[in-house]
């Protein structure tokens, strides 16, 4: 099966990682296709794959396509191109476009949509789909992480939830990796802190119990977390979730 990426940019790399590890997919089966000469450039220097000259081409040699560009790009691109063959199974990436948009710009039914967070590159993302019946898609999406099947009205609350998700983890840690760095740590101390508290606090069994454990009636712990409260934390990271999904429907 040969495998068609069309865009590599952070997506696309994260994608091709996760692909090749463990020979999952072979080099020589992975394709894909960037704007820039300094893209395609570094996909064949640092990754060894294909890179083919057009769209167009990448589609013709492909079984399976991934479609890992932004929207305003697929549909500036892509809705004049010839209608791709119905034997080709088509994977979109894209956040916010539909597959009855899809459908409409490239002339074809075998499409699915699927959202990733970057976390397939180390094979542990997350990564949602709509229904398929090709085993081999279900492979190739199970081999990044964490994969399970929802409606498509679903993906946007995945995507906002998981994919944007992981910045907003990474936001956070950083507010602890510069409080460190404000304390008077240095930036390697506070790294290793900052990495390490949240690595601790994922062996929870219950994230609600952990709190009651660590912020000890009267003690620091719980003034902390009485400030969390009195600033509303929990509906300030809801509400930023909600904001995230808003803006994809
Ligand atoms: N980043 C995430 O965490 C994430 C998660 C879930 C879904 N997504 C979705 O993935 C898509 C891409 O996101 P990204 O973060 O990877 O964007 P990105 O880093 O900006 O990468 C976009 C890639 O598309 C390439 N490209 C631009 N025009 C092209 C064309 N005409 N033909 C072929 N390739 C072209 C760019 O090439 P150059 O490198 O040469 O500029 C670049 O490699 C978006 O639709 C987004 O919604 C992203």
């Amino acid at each position: 099966m040969k495998i068609g990426i069309i865009g590599f940019g952070h997506l696309g790399k994260a994608l091709v990682k996760g692909l090749l590890s463990d020979a999952f997919v072979r080099r020589e089966n992975i394709c894909v296709t960037a704007k820039s000469q300094k893209t395609k450039e570094l996909a064949q220097s640092e990754y060894g794959i294909c890179v083919c000259r057009t769209n167009q081409e990448l589609i013709d040699i492909s079984d399976i396509i991934f479609i890992c560009v932004p929207p305003d790009v697929f549909f500036a691109e892509f809705c004049d191109c010839t209608p791709v063959p119905e034997s080709k199974h088509i994977i979109s990436l894209m956040a916010g476009v539909t597959i009855s948009k899809l459908k409409n710009c490239l002339g074809q039914s075998s499409i699915i949509r699927a959202m990733p967070n970057l976390g397939i590159e180390r094979n542990d993302g997350i990564i949602c789909y709509t229904e398929t019946d090709n085993q081999y898609v279900v492979a190739l999406l199970d081999h990044l992480g964490y994969s399970f099947c929802v409606p498509e009205a679903d993906i946007e609350k995945v995507t906002a939830f998981a994919s944007c998700g992981i910045g907003f983890a990474a936001y956070i840690l950083n507010c602890f990796f510069e409080k460190g760095k404000e304390l008077g740590f240095s930036p390697d101390a506070s790294r290793q802190m900052a990495d390490n508290i949240f690595r601790n606090a994922l062996h929870a069994a219950n994230y609600s119990e952990l709190v009651d454990a660590v912020a000890t009636k009267g003690g620091a712990t719980e003034a902390g977390i009485q400030r969390f409260d009195r600033h509303d934390v929990k509906e300030i990271i809801g509400d930023a979730i909600d904001a995230a999904h808003r803006r994809m429907t």
